[in-house]
C-alpha cells in the first residue's frame, strides 16, 4: 500500500515528534526564546502520518497548521515540553527531538512586568534546563520504562560539523542523530534543509539541501530500517 507515492511503513506505529522552539519567561511579558519556526518538525509529522504512523506532535509556540490526523499537544518552555514528552513517549515505538529546546531558563520569573527605572537592571540569572533528549537516551539505557525503540535528535552545528555530530550523538545515547550546518540561510525558517544523519552504528546519511519533507522522508526510511 502507497500513500501520497509514500510507503505505508509507519502502519501501527506510534511516534512522538516535538517541534518548535521553546520559551523560557523571564516575566509576564518577555521570554527567552530562539528562532525555530517548527517547519522541520511539522514536515516530519505530516510525512509520518502519509506513511501509515500515529503521531503526537509536542509543538512549542509554534505558528502553523495542526497536521491533519495528528494529537498536537502546545507547550511553551522546555519543563512543558519535557513533561508532555515524557508523558507522549510511553507505549511510542519513536521518538523525534526536533525542537530546539532552550538550553537555560530564568532561575525566577518575575510575577509582574519588570518596569523601567533610571539605572541599568539587574542581571537575568540563567539555570540549567534538564537535556530532555538525553534523559530519554538514559532512561532506555537504564530499562525503567518501556523505552521507543528509535530515539533521535537534531542538532544545528558550526565548525567542525561532523566531529561535534558523532560527540553529540554519543552524549545523548540516541540511535540517529540530524545534523545541519548552521549559517548560508539554511535551517532557520526556511522550507529548505541539508544535513548528514548520523547514526549509533556509525553510519551516515547525506542528505541534499531540498524541501524539508524530503529530509523527513529520509530520516523515517533510516527509522524505519532500524525499526525492521
Ligand atoms: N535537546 C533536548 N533538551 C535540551 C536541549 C536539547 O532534548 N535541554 C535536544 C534537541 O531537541 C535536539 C538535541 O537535543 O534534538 C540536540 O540539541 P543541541 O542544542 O544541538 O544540543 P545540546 O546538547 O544542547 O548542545 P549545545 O547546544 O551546547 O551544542
Ligand atoms: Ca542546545
Amino acid at each position: 500500500r502507497v500513500l501520497g507515492g509514500r510507503p505505508a511503513d509507519l502502519a501501527g506505529r506510534r511516534v512522538v515528534i516535538s517541534a518548535g522552539g521553546t520559551r523560557e519567561a523571564i516575566d509576564p511579558v518577555r521570554f527567552i526564546g530562539n528562532r525555530s519556526s517548527g517547519l522541520q518538525g511539522y514536515a516530519l509529522a505530516r510525512t509520518a502520518l502519509a506513511r501509515g504512523a500515529e503521531v503526537t506532535l509536542v509543538a512549542a509556540n509554534v505558528a502553523l497548521p495542526d497536521p491533519a490526523g495528528a494529537e498536537v499537544i502546545r507547550v511553551e518552555s522546555a519543563l512543558e515540553l519535557r513533561a508532555a514528552v515524557l508523558e507522549a513517549v510511553e507505549g511510542a515505538d519513536v521518538v523525534v527531538m526536533a525542537a530546539a529546546v532552550a538550553d537555560f531558563r530564568p532561575a525566577a520569573r518575575s510575577g509582574s512586568k519588570i518596569k523601567k527605572t533610571a539605572a541599568d537592571p539587574d542581571a537575568i540569572h540563567l539555570v540549567k534546563n534538564p537535556d530532555i533528549l538525553a534523559e530519554l537516551g538514559e532512561r532506555r539505557r537504564e530499562g525503567l520504562k518501556p523505552s521507543p525503540a528509535v530515539i533521535a535528535g537534531f542538532a544545528a552545528e558550526t565548525d567542525d560539523v561532523l566531529a561535534n555530530g558523532r560527540a553529540k550523538l554519543a552524549r545523548k545515547g540516541c540511535d540517529l542523530l540530524v545534523v545541519n550546518q548552521v549559517g548560508e540561510n539554511l535551517a532557520f525558517g526556511t522550507p529548505d534543509n541539508a544535513a548528514v544523519v548520523l547514526s549509533a552504528d556509525g553510519g551516515r546519511t547525506d542528505i541534499p539541501r531540498g524541501p524539508k519533507e524530503a529530509l523527513a522522508d529520509t530520516v523515517w526510511d533510516l527509522v524505519a530500517a532500524r525499526l525492521g
